[in-house]
C-alpha cells in the first residue's frame, strides 16, 4: 500500500501547486497511474467468489479490448488455459462473461429471452445498417416472426429456381471480370470475392432490379452502407464517424430502392415471373393481423442483404485459399462433379447439388476451421447462475459464445487445426438427429451437445444456412469446373486471419494463381 499512498501525497501535492495548467500533464499521469494501481489492487484483493474469474488486465475500462480484438482465438485459448470454461474480460468498460465448451454454447444459445437479450448487445450496430423497426429494433417475438416470414422464400422451390441464376452469374463473372482473363492469371480473392457474392446472392435472393441497381445506380450506396457494419461501430457507437453520416444516407436511398420495386409491384406494372424475397414478404402478416409494411420489407431485404453478404464472401474465400492449397482436394472434388454429372458435365442442378457430398463436405469443413462469426454475444436481463457453478452472472453483463473454440479443439476433432473435409464422411446429418425445438420460425436444433455450431442454436439461429449452403455450392462447384487453381509461388499456407472485420476473413489481398482447365 505505499506504492498507493505515495501516489497519493503526489497528486495531492500537485493540486495544491501554484500553477495547475503547467502541472496538467504530470497530474494526468499521476492520475492514471493511481486508477492503473487501484485496478490491479481490485483485482487482487476484491475477487468476489460468486462471480467468474476476471481476466487480469492493467487498465481499466480498456481491460483486455486489445488482446481481444487482435486476436480473439488466441485470447480465448490463453483464458481457457488459464481460467477455465467460463471467465470475464473487460472490452471497453463493458463487462463480458464468455461461456466456452458445448455447455456454454448451451448457456449464451439457450438462455430464456426474459435472461438474455440479443438486441441490446448489437441494435447500436444493426439498426442504423438494416433501418427500423426489424430485427433487433423490435420485440423479440416480431423477429421470430420475421424470421418465419423470411423462411417462407427459403424453399426447395426456390432453391432450385437459384442453382442456375448464380452459375449464371459466376461465368458471366468469369467473362467479364479483368481478373480472368486469359488461360491463366492470378486473382485477388478480396477485391473478386465480395463482387461474386454481392452479384449472385442479389441476382437470387433480392432479385432481378436489386440485382441491376446494385451493379449501376447502387454500387456506391451499397458500399457506403457495408462501411456502416465495422467494428469500430460496434464498440463506439457514439462518436461522429464522417462514414456514419454516408451511412445513413445510403440507408435510405437503399430502402427507396425496395420501396420503390414494391410500389411498381403492388401497382400491377410488374408481374410475378420469378420468385424472389421481396415477393415472398409482401404476403405476410403479423399475428396480431398487421400486414409486414413496405418499410419493414425493405429493412428486413437489407438485413438479410447484410447477414449473408460478410459471412459468405469470408466462406467463399477461405473455401478457395484452402483448396488452393490442397490441389488433391480440388482434384477429388473435380472427379466428383464427372462421376455425378457426367464426363460432358451436364449443367448444375439444385438436386445433384446435394449428391456433391465432398462440396458439402468442404464447406462445412471450412466453416468449422474458419466460422465467420467468432464472438455471439447477449446483454443479461436478470442473474443468471451458471450452472455446475457458484457463479451468478449479474444484470447489466454481457454474455459470449465462442463456438469456433470447441470447433478447434482436440478434444472434439483430431488434428483440429487440419483442413480436412473427409473428417465430415459419415457424420454429414449429425444434426439431424440433434434435439429441436420451435421458436417461433420452425423446428432448429437447440445445439445441446455439438461442438461445432457455425450457425449458432436456439432463437437466433441462422436461417440463411441452406440458401447460403446452395449459394456456395454452386460457387465452389462451378469454380472446380473451370480452373486449377493454386497459392502464389513460394507461399506455403493460406494467409493469416484479418479480424479488422466483423467477421474473420482471410488478410488482403489473399491472392491465388489459376489456369483454365482444358475440357
Ligand atoms: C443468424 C452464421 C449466412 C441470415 C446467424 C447466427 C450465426 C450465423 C452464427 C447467430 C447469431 C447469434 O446467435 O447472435 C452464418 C453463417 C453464414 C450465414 C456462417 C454463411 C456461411 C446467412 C445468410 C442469411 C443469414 C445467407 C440470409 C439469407 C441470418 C439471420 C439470422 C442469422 C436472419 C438471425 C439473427 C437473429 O435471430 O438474431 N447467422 N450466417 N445468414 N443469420 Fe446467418
Amino acid at each position: 500500500m505505499g506504492l498507493l499512498s505515495g501516489l497519493l501525497e503526489q497528486v495531492s501535492a500537485q493540486l495544491e501547486g501554484q500553477n495547475i495548467w503547467v502541472l496538467g500533464p504530470s497530474l494526468l499521469g499521476a492520475v492514471l497511474l493511481l486508477s492503473v494501481v487501484v485496478n490491479v489492487l481490485s483485482q487482487i484483493f476484491f475477487k468476489n467468489p460468486n462471480q467468474p474469474p476476471v481476466v487480469f488486465h492493467w487498465f481499466p475500462f480498456i481491460g483486455s479490448t486489445i488482446a481481444y480484438g487482435m486476436e480473439p482465438y488466441e485470447f480465448f485459448n490463453k483464458c481457457q488455459k488459464e481460467y477455465g470454461d467460463v471467465f470475464t474480460f473487460i472490452l471497453l468498460g463493458r463487462r463480458m462473461t464468455v461461456t466456452l465448451g458445448p455447455k456454454g454454447n448451451e448457456f449464451v444459445f439457450n438462455g430464456k429471452h426474459a435472461d438474455l437479450c440479443a438486441e441490446d448487445a448489437y441494435t447500436h450496430l444493426t439498426t442504423p445498417v438494416f433501418g427500423e423497426g426489424v430485427v433487433y429494433d423490435c420485440p423479440n417475438h416480431m423477429l421470430m416472426e420475421q424470421k418465419k416470414f423470411m423462411k417462407f422464400g427459403l424453399t426447395t422451390e426456390t432453391f432450385k429456381q437459384y442453382v442456375p441464376l448464380i452459375k449464371n452469374e459466376v461465368t458471366s463473372f468469369f467473362t467479364n471480370s479483368p481478373f480472368f482473363k486469359g488461360d491463366s492469371g492470378r486473382v485477388p480473392l478480396s477485391t473478386a470475392v465480395p463482387q461474386l457474392v454481392l452479384f449472385t446472392a442479389s441476382r437470387s435472393l433480392q432479385g432481378k432490379q436489386v440485382r441491376q441497381a446494385l451493379t449501376t445506380t447502387h454500387a456506391a450506396l451499397f458500399h457506403d452502407l457495408d462501411m456502416g457494419f465495422t467494428p469500430v461501430n460496434f464498440m463506439f457507437p457514439w462518436l461522429p464517424l464522417p462514414h456514419n453520416a454516408k451511412r445513413d444516407k445510403a440507408q435510405r436511398a437503399m430502402a427507396k430502392l425496395y420501396m420503390d420495386i414494391i410500389a411498381r409491384r403492388k401497382a400491377g406494372e410488374e408481374q410475378e415471373q420469378e420468385i424472389d424475397m421481396i415477393w415472398n414478404l409482401m404476403n405476410r402478416t403479423y399475428k396480431d393481423g398487421r400486414p409486414l409494411s413496405d418499410r419493414d420489407i425493405a429493412h428486413c431485404m437489407i438485413a438479410l442483404l447484410m447477414a449473408g453478404q460478410h459471412t459468405s464472401m469470408a466462406t467463399t474465400t477461405w473455401t478457395l485459399l484452402h483448396l488452393a492449397a490442397k490441389p488433391e482436394i480440388q482434384q477429388a472434388l473435380y472427379d466428383e462433379q464427372i462421376r455425378v454429372f457426367g464426363k460432358d458435365l451436364a449443367p448444375l442442378t439444385y438436386e445433384k447439388l446435394s449428391e456433391l457430398s465432398l462440396v458439402n463436405n468442404t464447406i462445412k469443413e471450412i466453416l468449422r476451421v474458419h466460422p465467420p462469426l467468432h464472438s455471439l454475444i447477449r446483454k443479461v436481463k436478470s442473474p443468471m447462475h451458471v450452472p455446475n457453478t457458484n457463479y451468478i452472472i449479474p444484470a447489466s453483463h454481457f454474455v459470449m459464445a465462442a463456438p469456433g473454440v470447441s470447433a478447434m479443439d482436440e478434444q472434439f476433432f483430431k488434428n483440429a487445426k487440419e483442413f480436412d473435409p473427409f473428417r465430415w464422411v459419415g457424420h454429414e446429418k449429425d444434426e439431424d438427429n440433434a434435439e429441436k425445438f420451435d421458436f417461433g420460425f420452425g423446428l432448429v436444433s437447440k445445439g445441446t451437445a455439438s461442438p461445432y455450431l457455425p450457425f449458432g442454436a436456439g432463437r437466433h439461429r441462422c436461417i440463411g444456412e441452406q440458401f447460403a449452403n446452395v449459394q456456395l455450392g454452386t460457387i465452389i462447384s462451378t469454380f472446380v469446373r473451370e480452373f486449377e487453381f493454386s497459392l502464389p509461388p513460394g507461399q506455403k499456407d493460406v494467409p493469416p486471419v484479418d479480424y479488422n472485420s466483423m467477421v474473420a476473413l482471410a488478410t488482403a489481398p489473399a491472392m491465388v494463381h489459376w489456369k483454365r482447365r482444358q475440357h
